[in-house]
């Protein structure tokens, strides 16, 4: 077991990595997070998780209560959220009590806004069991609900009293899933860490689960720096997150069929071979950054056409005045925020990354 501290501002919080869920009732007395416990999970982590979750908090003597949400993305609604907080109130939680995230990204994004809202913010415990959420989703503070016409677009900064990760949950996630995962994991070791770049390059992909442990504390540690230093999104720093997922999130936008890590990784490829257009890095490394992508079963064409991904891209958030601003890579380990691409440039290379 490790445990990496999370330093912010004001507050500072561990993340638990490789701590199993069946001991977990000791971790909530330790950080004394009240007498009620009211987990929130979806029914896929439920069936497999939510009982040993349950019964080492009532072994530890907490009283406990659970909801249990349609798995996948439609569940994160301020409609579910509603339901959730009316669960909350009927079970008498109050403000010395905890809100528990059991599950992916989704899970987490939604049961952090409910901890983050019902009276007016309560504890919020994070047990991520997805690859996603363990490398990226569950660091950060950052929780949220979609709108019909948009992805996150209601949410708030609630940093949690603890993170703990099992990473034998792990061995359920469909293959999938994990790839999907992988997508964000390559992502980190192009932004900022060279090490991981080119273990994930020379290892043999079976080999490569024998290894999440200290693949996913690389990838938290490298988002908890850039968190660190940018708590709210307001400076910039973390922008280099968005490596890969300018061009991904037009093309998710524009997809029925792909996941967010398929998508990053199309963003990834795309992004790179632009840089290397405009002299940023060189050819090696976007055949380098193809070979992972292909090895984690993440595409590497897409038949969405350029027009409309670049019609998503002006709508983007990411966009500003109209100028579209991407993080492109340099070298492993290394990006250059803010460069300036035209839409043109993006239409005349869309064929021939592919
Ligand atoms: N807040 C943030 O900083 C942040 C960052 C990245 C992504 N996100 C959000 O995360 C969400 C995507 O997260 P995700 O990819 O984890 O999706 P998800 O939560 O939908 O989980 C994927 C699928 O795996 C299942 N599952 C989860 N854990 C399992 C396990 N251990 N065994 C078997 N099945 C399991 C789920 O039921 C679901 O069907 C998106 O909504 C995205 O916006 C948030
Ligand atoms: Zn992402």
């Amino acid at each position: 077991m490790k445990i990496i501290e999370v330093c912010l501002k004001r507050e500072k919080y561990p993340i638990y990595l490789g701590y199993p869920l069946e001991e977990i009732g000791q971790l909530f007395i330790k950080h004394e997070c009240g007498n009620k416990i009211f987990i929130i999970t979806d029914e896929n982590v439920s069936r497999f998780y939510s009982n040993a979750v349950r019964h080492s908090l009532e072994n530890a003597g907490k009283k406990v209560d659970i909801c249990v949400v349609k798995p996948g993305e439609p569940s994160k609604t301020i409609k579910t959220a509603y339901h959730l907080i009316e669960k909350c109130s009927q079970f008498g939680l109050d403000r010395t009590d905890t809100i528990i995230a059991l599950g992916g990204g989704v899970v987490c994004d939604l049961a952090g806004f409910v901890a983050s809202i019902y009276l007016r913010g309560i504890s919020l415990v994070s047990i991520p069991t997805t690859l996603l959420a363990q490398v990226d989703a569950s660091v950060g503070g950052k929780n949220g609900v979609n709108l019909p016409w948009g992805k996150n677009l209601v949410g708030t900064f609630h940093q949690p009293s603890f993170v703990v990760m099992d990473i034998s949950t792990l061995k359920t996630l469909p293959e999938r899933e994990i790839s999907q995962g992988m997508a964000e994991v390559i992502k980190c070791g192009i932004i900022r860490s060279k090490k991981l770049f080119q273990f994930l390059l020379s290892t043999d992909k079976k080999e490569i689960k024998n290894h999440f442990d200290s693949i996913i504390s690389e990838c938290i540690t490298i988002k908890k720096r850039v968190v660190e230093m940018d708590e709210k999104d307001t400076k910039g720093i973390r922008e280099i997150l968005n490596f890969g997922h300018t061009i991904g999130h037009a093309i998710e936008i524009n997809s029925r069929k792909l996941n967010h890590g398929e998508c990053v990784a199309l963003g990834m490829i795309c992004e790179t071979f632009i840089a290397v257009q405009k002299g940023f890095c060189c050819y090696c490394l976007f055949e380098n950054i193809k070979e992972l992508v292909k090895k984690f079963n993440l595409p590497t064409k897409t038949n969405i056409s350029s027009q409309k991904v670049v019609h998503s891209l002006l709508f983007d958030k990411k966009t500003k005045g109209g100028k579209l601003r991407f993080v492109l890579p340099v070298k492993p380990g290394a990006v250059k925020t803010g460069v300036e691409i035209s839409t043109n440039d993006i239409i005349s290379n869309w064929e021939k990354w592919q």
